[in-house]
């Protein structure tokens, strides 16, 4: 409560459960140390904000397999957000969104991810805008604070679009979001059958 807001209560209600914000899901501690690794490895690479046919716009990225104790612990409690029977690609998957960039509505391939996304952010607040694909105006908004978990799954992953709000559009209602820059480390399973 105070995370969602959404076009209306009984879309609300249909996306209960499929779409969801974890706040402090991540203790201060460990999102310092997450950085640190990450850090060296994000640095490396220039900022992209000319693939404008891209879904990404501002942002490097790169992807992890083997993470230190931090990034385990984490990682291990994201996997509980997978069903059993799907859990999460061992490949993960680190987006830095430049306080300037932005993600624009896309919905994950359905080749490479299966039922379930799953992100921590890190450093910025930001909002994620789901949008209905049959129907526009239908839409849930999650306010991603630092160290916050955010699960999309079932119908909220395939039938709405989502999105990181740039900075001149980031509200949360009424409320700015001030953009700065934003790590999020982003699980996936991988598409079954
Ligand atoms: C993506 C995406 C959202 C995020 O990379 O496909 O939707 O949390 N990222 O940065
Ligand atoms: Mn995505």
């Amino acid at each position: 409560p105070g995370l969602l807001r959404a076009s209306s209560p009984a879309l609300e209600q249909r996306l209960r459960g499929l779409a969801l914000v974890r706040p402090g899901f991540v203790s201060r501690g460990e999102q310092e140390e997450l950085l640190r690794e990450l850090e060296p490895l994000l640095r490396r690479r220039p900022y992209q904000f000319d693939h404008w046919d891209g879904a990404i716009c501002g942002y490097r990225e790169t992807e992890r397999w083997h993470w230190g104790a931090v990034g385990q612990a984490v990682l291990g409690r994201v996997a509980a957000a997978f069903p059993p029977e799907h859990p999460p690609q061992p490949l993960v998957h680190v987006l830095d969104l430049h306080p300037r960039g932005h993600v624009r509505p896309h919905v994950d391939s359905v080749k490479f991810c299966g039922c379930t996304i799953a992100g921590v952010s890190l450093l910025s607040p930001s909002v994620m805008r789901l949008v209905s694909c049959q129907a526009p105006g239908q839409w849930l908004e999650l306010l991603l604070e630092p160290g916050s978990l955010y699960i999309l799954r079932g119908a909220a992953r395939y039938d709405f679009t989502h999105e990181i709000l740039p900075e001149e559009a980031s509200f949360f209602g009424a409320q700015p979001v001030p953009r700065g820059r934003r790590v999020a480390i982003i699980c996936r399973n991988a598409p079954s059958g």
